[in-house]
C-alpha cells in the first residue's frame, strides 16, 4: 500500500528518501511528495505518477531532515493536492492508513478555523497537530496527544520547521520502523527503503512514537511511558529487490521460484522425516487435538488455501474449510476452540487477513498459525505459530513465488497434520519427502517452456475474455491463472470446476473465447477431457497445460503443451507456473504496466 520514508541526519536526505521511496513504490503509486525542513519554511515537492517525477522536480532541494511518502489512494482521487506530504502552518505529515473518525475531526478543526486543501483524511492529522503545538510547543508531545485523538489505522511521519533536525514517527495498525544508522536516524514502512543506510532496524509496536534526530532516538507509549524496543540486524538482501537481467520484478519473481521454494524447504534439511517443530515449539501439543482446520486468507494467499484443502482432507483426514478473509471476519460463525485457524499472507500485513485472525481468536479459537513471507509482520507476531516462507522480497504486485512457496508450506503441514493424526507411515513420509526436494528442478524445467507459452500469449493478448478450467486440486489453480491474467493483462478471465462448466459457463464459449485448461494426468483427467469436448463441439479454442503422460492428442483447436514432471499430490505447484508466465506475456504483449497493474498495491493495509 502507501511507503513512508522520514529522515534526521548530518546531511542532505532528499537523495535517500528518493531512493527509500523508489524501493517502496511498489506497493502504491499514483503519486508521491517529499517536505524537508528549509531556510525559511517547509519545502515540499508532490507530482501525480512514478517516483522519478518526484526525483526530477525535488532536484534542488536539499536539507538534513525530512519525510517522503508515496500513496495509493484511499481518500480522495490521486491527484497533487491529494498526495502527502500534507502541510499545516509549520508542521508537515505523512501517512499510512485510514483514519475513521476524520470527519468529525475535520469539522471540529474546520470550526478552528483551519481551511482544508485536499480530499485526504491525513490533512486532518496535520492541522491537528498544528492545533495542539498552540498549547504543547514540543512537537514529540503534540504528536503523541495527536496520537491520543485518532481512531483507525496509522502510520505517520511528522516534521516542524520550527524544530529542524527533529522527526516524529507513530504507528497504529500500519507497519514502521526506524534504521539507527552511522549518519542519522531514519524510518520506514518497510525494512527494504533503509537498506541503502543501515541493516539495524528496530521495530515499532503500535501505540509507539519515536523522535529521531541525528545523533538518536527515542521511544514512548502512547501514554507517555517510555519503552526500548530490541534492535534486528536486517538479513533482507539488498540485491534480492534489485531487478538485475530481468524485464521485470514479475518475470524475475517467477525464475526465482526453484531457488524460492529450495528456500522454504531448506527446514527440512537432510532428513527423512518432518517434525511438528518447523512449525513452532508449541506445535506437537497444540495440533494433537485438533479437529478440523479453518484457513482464512485473500486473493492468491486464498488459492493456496484452496489448493490444500485437498492435501488435508485426503493425506491428513482432517475437515477442512478456507474461507476469504473479508467475509469470515464480518460473519457469525459457530466457533470451534479445537479447530486450527491457519491465516495465509505474503504480507503478514492484509488488513483483512489480521481482522479475521484476530476475529477468530476472539470467539475463543487459540490454535492460530501464520504462514507468511515477512517474518516480523502482524500477523505472524499474533499467531500462537508460524512457518516462515523464504521466498526473498516479492515486489511485483501480483504473487508469484510467495504463492507456490506458501504451497511447499501447506504441503509441510499436511504432512505434520497427518504424521500426529497417525496417518502418515515413515514409507510415505520418505517419498514425499523426496518429491519435496525435487520440486525446485522439477520447476526449473517447466520454466524451459517460456518460450513457447510466450506464443501462445501473443495469440489471445487481443482477446477480451478467457476462461480458465481445472478439476479437484487444480480447480484453485485455474482460479489463480484467472486471477493473475486479469489483474496484469486486464483480460476479463473467469476460472471454474470443469464439471461446472455444462451448468451456465459453457453458453459463453464460442470461436472468440479462448479456454485455457489445467489438465494433468491425474485421476479426473478423463472426466476433465469429456470437459474439453464440450468446449471444442462449441468451437472454443483450448489452451491444454498436460503432463508428459497425459493422453490428450493435439488437433485442430486443441493447443497443447506438456509439463516434462507428472507430479502427483504436488503437481499445482508446477502447473501454476505456465500460468504465470502466460499472464505475464500477455500482459507484456498488451504493453501494461506489469509490475504496478492498474487500482492495485501490495499488501492491502485498509480494509
Ligand atoms: C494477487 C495478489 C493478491 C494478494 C492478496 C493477499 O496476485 O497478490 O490477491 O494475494 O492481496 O495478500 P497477502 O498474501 O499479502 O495477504
Amino acid at each position: 500500500m502507501c511507503g513512508i520514508v522520514a529522515a534526521a541526519a548530518g546531511s542532505n536526505i532528499v537523495p535517500i528518501l528518493v531512493e527509500g521511496l523508489k524501493k517502496l513504490e511498489y506497493r502504491g503509486y499514483d503519486s508521491a511528495g517529499l517536505a524537508v525542513t528549509g531556510a525559511a519554511q517547509i519545502e515540499r515537492v508532490r507530482s501525480v505518477g512514478r517516483v522519478a517525477e518526484l526525483e526530477a522536480a525535488a532536484a534542488g532541494t536539499a536539507s538534513p531532515t525530512g519525510i517522503a511518502h508515496t500513496r495509493w489512494a484511499t481518500h480522495g482521487v490521486p491527484s497533487e493536492r491529494n498526495a502527502h506530504p500534507h502541510i499545516s502552518g509549520s508542521i508537515a505529515v505523512v501517512h499510512n492508513g485510514i483514519i475513521e473518525n476524520y470527519e468529525s475531526l475535520r469539522e471540529e478543526l474546520s470550526a478552528q478555523g483551519y481551511v482544508f486543501t485536499s480530499d485526504t483524511d491525513t490533512e486532518t492529522i496535520a492541522h491537528l497537530v498544528e492545533a495542539l503545538l498552540k498549547d504543547e510547543p514540543d512537537l514529540f508531545r503534540a504528536v503523541q496527544r495527536a496520537c491520543r485523538r485518532l481512531v483507525g489505522a496509522y502510520g505517520i511521519a511528522v516534521i516542524d520547521q520550527r524544530q529542524p533536525g527533529k522527526v516524529v514517527v507513530a504507528r497504529e495498525g500500519s507497519p514502521l520502523l526506524l534504521g539507527l544508522g552511522a549518519d542519522g536516524n531514519y524510518a520506514a514502512s518497510d525494512a527494504s527503503a533503509l537498506l541503502q543506510v543501515t541493516r539495524n532496524m528496530v521495530y515499532l509496536e503500535n501505540g509507539d512514537i519515536a523522535e529521531l534526530t541525528v545523533s538518536g532516538v527515542r521511544i514512548e507509549r502512547l501514554d507517555g511511558t517510555p519503552v526500548e524496543r530490541p534492535v534486528h540486524v536486517s538479513q533482507l538482501s539488498a540485491a534480492a529487490v534489485e531487478l538485475g537481467n530481468f524485464r521485470h520484478y514479475m518475470q524475475k519473481e517467477i525464475f526465482e521460484q526453484p531457488e524460492a521454494l529450495a528456500n522454504t524447504l531448506e527446514i527440512v534439511g537432510g532428513s527423512r522425516s518432518i517434525q511438528p517443530g518447523i512449525f513452532g515449539a508449541e506445535a506437537g501439543s497444540l495440533l494433537q487435538d485438533v479437529d478440523h482446520i479453518l484457513i482464512l486468507a485473500c486473493g492468491t494467499s486464498a488459492h493456496s488455501g484452496m489448493t490444500a484443502r485437498y492435501w488435508l482432507e485426503a493425506v491428513a483426514g482432517v475437515p477442512c474449510t478456507v474461507e476469504i478473509a473479508s467475509e469470515y471476519r464480518y460473519r457469525c460463525s459457530v466457533a470451534n476452540p479445537r479447530q486450527l485457524i491457519v491465516a495465509i499472507s505474503q504480507s503478514g500485513e492484509t488488513a483483512d487477513t489480521l481482522a479475521a485472525l484476530r476475529h477468530a481468536k476472539s470467539l475463543g479459537q487459540l490454535k492460530t498459525l501464520a504462514i507468511c513471507n515477512v517474518p516480523e509482520s502482524a500477523i505472524v507476531r499474533e499467531s500462537a505459530l508460524r512457518f516462515i516462507t523464504r521466498a526473498g522480497p516479492e515486489i511485483g504486485v501480483a504473487s508469484t513465488k510467495a504463492f507456490t512457496t506458501q504451497l511447499a508450506a501447506l504441503f509441510l503441514l499436511t504432512l505434520v497434520v497427518a504424521k500426529v493424526r497417525g496417518r502418515l507411515d515413515a514409507a510415505q513420509e520418505s517419498a514425499y519427502i523426496d518429491q519435496l526436494r525435487h520440486l525446485p528442478v522439477a520447476v526449473n524445467k517447466v520454466l524451459t517452456l517460456e518460450s513457447e507459452i510466450e506464443g501462445w500469449a501473443r495469440r489471445f493478448a487481443d482477446k477480451q475474455h478467457a476462461l480458465f478450467l481445472g478439476r479437484g486440486r487444480h480447480y484453485p489453480i485455474a482460479l489463480e491463472g484467472a486471477l493473475k491474467l486479469k489483474e496484469i493483462s486486464y483480460i476479463h478471465a473467469e476460472a471454474y470446476p470443469a464439471g461446472e462448466l455444462k451448468h451456465g459457463p459453457l453458453a459463453l464459449v464460442d470461436a472468440s473465447m479462448p479456454v485455457i485448461s489445467v489438465a494433468p494426468n491425474d485421476e479426473l483427467l478423463e472426466k476433465l477431457k469429456s470437459n474439453l469436448q464440450e468446449v471444442r463441439a462449441r468451437g472454443g479454442e483450448l489452451y491444454v497445460f498436460a503432463d508428459a503422460d497425459s493422453e490428450i492428442p493435439a488437433s485442430e483447436g486443441v493447443h497443447m503443451l506438456r509439463l516434462p514432471e507428472h507430479y502427483g499430490l504436488l503437481s499445482p505447484i508446477l502447473h501454476v507456473i505456465p500460468l504465470q508466465l502466460l499472464s505475464y506475456h500477455a500482459a507484456l504483449v498488451k504493453g501494461t504496466d506489469v509490475d504496478k497493474p492498474r487500482n492495485l498495491a501490495k499488501s492491502v493495509t485498509v480494509e
